[in-house]
Order: structure tokens, then C-alpha cells, then sequence
């Protein structure tokens, strides 16, 4: 668990798996597995990390409502995914709506910005500053941290090229925002010097890792989703990289860290603690298992 001035981020945290507004994403919500975890999150405090906002609407890859964008999203064996959804979004108003309705029913939600780099940094600065604006009018004290994605593009150039941009942003969101609770959600492609340079400038807690490109999971395998970057891998066929890279990244840093992906199930929750993770978080077992997700909610933060 995390402990922040103002709030409190519990010891298993859900992260994107009940969308935007963290009241749950349909058709997912038409499942009774799925309804029963979100009364378990509830019921328990559980903190949620909302999928990704920009400052606009935005269409990516995925769209619920196109049965041909469906294969953006695809199982892999060992309780995994391979995801290129692209960010598909209604932009930071509406999204802010939407998690205040969450808040009104009891769920504890932190909402994701995306900084839209690919726009040129100082647009991409200047729209996350004005999405923050609105969320702390529309949310007034049920916003008191954030999260910022650097992490999304899934090739590793991509994410490579954004630290610069990464940390010019945090620093400007930390010095017009100094009260917010900031988490920066970071990839297996940043190096551990971004981590330590996000710590010294007054971030305050750091969320490792996002998915993994297909290519460092799967070396001799073309991915079914190369034409839209390779897609990104989470869940159980992603773990083993993502353990060692936070094992790593809890002796460079000493930062609160939520460590995650790859759960999938409470033996893995274990794992994170047992190297230092202050919270764990879990995405793609909440969406493929929720009975298993719901377990552990009620086991670690019941
Ligand atoms: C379908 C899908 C969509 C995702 N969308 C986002 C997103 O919008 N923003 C974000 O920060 N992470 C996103 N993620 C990443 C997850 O939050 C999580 O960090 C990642 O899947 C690794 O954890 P896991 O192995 O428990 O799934 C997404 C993951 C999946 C599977």
C-alpha cells in the first residue's frame, strides 16, 4: 500500500481494465465474473489506474462499436494478450465525467493522461496541462493524483526517442501542479536512468511496466499485428522480463513503485512484493480471469 497526503493507493491496484472512467468497459460489463470484480474492487477500496485520456478525442486502432478493429486485442497462450488498441478515446472531458460518476458510486479512481508527443512536445505539454485543469474542475477533491503514460507506442523506438519529452513534461506538470500526486507509468524500454532522473525531479511514484513489444518477448515469431507496430504483450508470457526489470529498477530508485505485468494469479502477486513493489497492479487477468482477479482483491486488499 502507498500512503500519499491525501490519498491511499491499496496493494493490488487494477489498471485499465475498467476503462476510462473505471466503472467498468463494456461488453466486458455484461459478464457476471466481470460485474462480480467490479463490486469486489469497490467493496475493498481498491485503487484503479483508467485507461488512457488525451486531451482530445482520439480514434485509435480498437473500437468497441467496429467488429473489424477487433483484432487489434488478441489472447496468447500462458494468460496472456497482445494489445495494439491505440488509445481509441472520447478525450479528457468526457472522460473526466465519467470517472466523477465512478467516484460518486464508491470507486476509487486515478485517472491516465496520455501526452500526445507525436503532436511536437510543446502542444503535447500545453494539452496535458489543460487536460489537468479539467479534471481538477470537473473532479474538485477526488482528484488528488494522477498518472502520466509514456509507455503506450509498442515498438521500441517509439518509446525510446519520448524520455526527454517524458521528463520535460513531468517537470512542467510538477511545477504548475505541485500537490498532485504523480505517477509516471514507464516501460521495459526505458533505461533505469529516466526512472532515477523522474525521482529527482519531484515525481512521486513511478508505475512499472507497461506491455512489451511483441519482438522482446517473441524473438523468431512475426507478430499477427506487425502493420500496426507489433502490438504489445502483457500478462503471463510477459512476466519473467518484467520481473527483473523492476527487480532492477527497485535498487535504482526508492521511489514508491507500482510493479506489474504479468500477473496472473496471486503466486505472481507474491513475486512483486517479495522484490520491494509497494503495489502491485493487474490488467489483463482482470479481463481474461475475473474470478481469479477478484480473489486476489479480496485477499490483499480486503
Ligand atoms: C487491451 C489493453 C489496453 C490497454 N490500454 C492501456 C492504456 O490505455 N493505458 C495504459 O497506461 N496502459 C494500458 N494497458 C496496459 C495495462 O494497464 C498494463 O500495464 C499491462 O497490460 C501489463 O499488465 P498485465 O500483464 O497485468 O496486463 C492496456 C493493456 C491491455 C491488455
Amino acid at each position: 500500500m502507498i500512503q500519499a497526503g491525501n490519498g491511499r493507493i491499496s496493494t493490488v491496484v487494477i489498471s485499465t481494465a475498467l476503462g476510462l472512467g473505471g466503472r467498468g468497459i463494456f461488453p466486458y460489463t455484461l459478464l457476471p465474473g466481470y460485474r462480480r470484480l467490479l463490486r469486489a474492487v469497490r467493496e475493498t477500496g481498491t485503487t484503479i489506474l483508467a485507461k488512457s485520456a488525451t486531451r482530445f478525442k482520439r480514434s485509435g486502432n480498437f473500437n468497441a462499436w467496429n467488429p473489424l478493429t477487433w483484432k487489434y486485442i488478441r489472447r496468447l497462450p500462458g494468460r496472456g494478450m497482445l494489445n495494439a488498441y491505440g488509445l481509441t478515446n472520447p478525450g479528457a472531458k468526457t472522460c473526466a465525467r465519467e470517472i466523477k460518476v465512478a467516484a460518486g458510486q464508491g470507486f476509487q479512481v486515478i485517472p491516465n493522461l496520455y501526452p500526445e508527443f507525436a503532436k511536437g512536445t510543446v502542444l503535447a505539454i500545453k494539452d496535458t496541462l489543460e487536460a489537468i485543469g479539467i479534471y481538477q474542475n470537473l473532479l474538485g477533491s477526488d482528484f488528488w493524483a494522477l498518472e502520466l503514460n509514456f509507455s503506450c507506442p509498442n515498438s521500441r523506438e517509439a518509446i525510446r526517442e519520448n524520455v526527454a519529452q517524458g521528463l520535460k513534461c513531468s517537470r512542467e506538470v510538477k511545477e504548475k501542479y505541485p500537490d498532485i500526486f504523480l505517477i509516471v507509468k514507464i516501460s521495459i524500454c526505458h533505461p533505469y536512468e529516466f526512472a532515477q532522473e523522474l525521482e529527482s525531479l519531484g515525481v512521486n511514484a513511478l508505475h512499472a511496466i507497461n506491455t512489451i513489444p511483441f519482438a522482446m518477448i517473441y524473438f523468431h515469431e512475426r507478430s499477427p499485428l506487425r502493420p500496426v507496430g507489433g502490438g504489445g504483450v502483457s500478462g503471463g508470457p510477459a512476466l519473467a522480463a518484467a520481473l527483473e526489470y523492476n527487480a532492477h529498477l527497485r535498487k535504482k530508485v526508492n521511489l514508491p513503485l507500482i510493479m506489474g505485468c504479468g500477473v496472473k494469479d496471486r503466486e505472481d502477486v507474491r513475486k512483486y512484493l517479495h522484490i520491494g513493489a509497494d503495489a502491485v497492479s493487474i490488467c489483463t487477468l482482470a479481463l481474461r480471469h475475473q474470478g481469479e482477479a477478484a480473489e486476489i482483491i479480496r485477499k490483499f486488499n480486503g
